[in-house]
């Protein structure tokens, strides 16, 4: 074979090849219909095809949305793909991060979840608020959206680096379309209303807060007489992780103070380090909450119960299967064993079997 052909047929072939190497995400599979709900966003109707002209109006209308929120999806024709990527990111990220909780973020009961204050309503406000800055700040830089384009503040000579091709995520533009399409800007005195502004911006703030500078030399080669930098999101798995440790210490809220007219803190139990318990107002990397979760062990309005989660023996299946004990079940799954690079261009591998225990909980 000539030696461009075999590349071309090298190339065709990469799936193949790299099908045996690269193993399945952790995620189960997830059957997302992409009618799943943000806490923000009540409900997405099918998909509407986005490809020309006018296809986002349509999307527009069947995304349940406020009249405001409407418009501001007709005005600019890249936002209801992006708000269709964030639901999917937040509720990947969700079920990832509680893949060992009993709680496991599954969408059966949500809707009763964020009519209450638990721990896991926070938990929900602040990932989906996360993800709309996330989405909305890569759309942006990535050329998604007409009414914004790449970084452009000042302090790191962003407009020098476009000229390179360097393109920062547009993190300003996306907080303030957010708080503007959240429609935060009423105080209000309601303590559950303070409770989900507060886990909304501490969503918004995690994203902020993981947003990282990298730079890049230009020039002929090493030398780096250009260097330029701009600011890029970090993965939004480190942002999921930081809100799950966020969680982990939620702080329960008991009261509102009115100590001047017209403004109004939250007030909880805080643990600082060492002292003792004492009321305080929370920080704004604190999530917070207003009444104890349920335990999630059988099945409510609030979740299926945890029978039938598969668990970790040595990790989980104790608290996950809430002591009721758990089945063992084993199974021989075979996989792809001693591959070998063939010339020129596939990988041959054996199948080998091996025996798989699987623990679950019991009814
Ligand atoms: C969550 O748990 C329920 C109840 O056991 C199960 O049916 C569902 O598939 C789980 N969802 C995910 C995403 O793991």
């Amino acid at each position: 074979i000539p030696a461009p052909m075999a590349l071309a047929l090298f190339i065709s072939l990469w799936p193949r090849c790299l099908s045996g190497f690269i193993s399945l995400p952790a995620l189960s599979p997830l059957s997302l219909t992409g009618k799943e709900g943000l806490t923000h966003l009540p409900s997405l109707g099918p998909s509407a095809n986005p490809a020309q002209g006018k296809a986002h109006l349509k999307q527009c209308d069947l995304l349940k949305l406020s009249r405001k929120q409407k418009r501001l999806c007709q005005r600019e024709p890249g936002l209801a793909e992006t708000l269709r990527d964030a639901i999917r990111l937040s509720i990947m990220e969700c079920q990832y991060q509680f893949r060992y909780e009993r709680w496991n973020c599954s969408l059966d009961g949500r809707t009763s979840l964020l009519k209450r204050g638990f721990k896991e309503t926070a938990f929900l406000y602040a990932v989906s608020s996360a993800a709309l800055t996330h989405s909305l700040a890569r759309a942006c830089s990535a050329g998604r959206m007409e009414r914004c384009t790449c970084d452009d503040s000042p302090d790191l000579e962003n407009r020098k680096a476009w000229q390179w091709g360097v393109c920062g995520d547009n993190l300003k533009y996306s907080t303030k379309f957010l708080k503007n399409f959240l429609g935060q800007k009423k105080i209000s005195k309601d303590l559950r209303a303070k409770v989900d502004i507060h886990n909304t911006n501490v969503g918004i703030k995690a994203v902020k807060n993981g947003l990282k500078t990298t730079c890049k030399c230009h020039g002929v080669s090493g030398s780096c007489a250009v260097r330029t930098c701009w600011k890029q999101l970090s993965p939004f798995h480190e942002t999921g992780k930081i809100l799950k440790l966020r969680f982990d210490d939620a702080v329960k809220i008991f009261s509102v103070t009115n100590d001047a007219v017209g403004h109004s803190e939250l007030v909880g139990m805080q643990r600082r380090s060492h002292s003792p318990k004492s009321p305080a107002t929370p920080r704004s990397t604190d999530l917070v909450y207003m009444e104890d979760s349920p335990s999630f062990c059988r099945p409510s309005k609030y979740s299926l119960g945890t029978a039938g989660r598969t668990c970790s023996r040595e990790a989980s299946c104790d608290s996950l299967c809430c002591g009721r004990g758990y089945n063992t079940q084993s199974r021989m799954v075979t996989f792809s064993c001693h591959c070998q690079v063939q010339w020129c261009c596939y990988v041959e591998c054996q199948q080998c079997m091996q025996e798989e225990v699987i623990y679950s909980c019991k009814q």
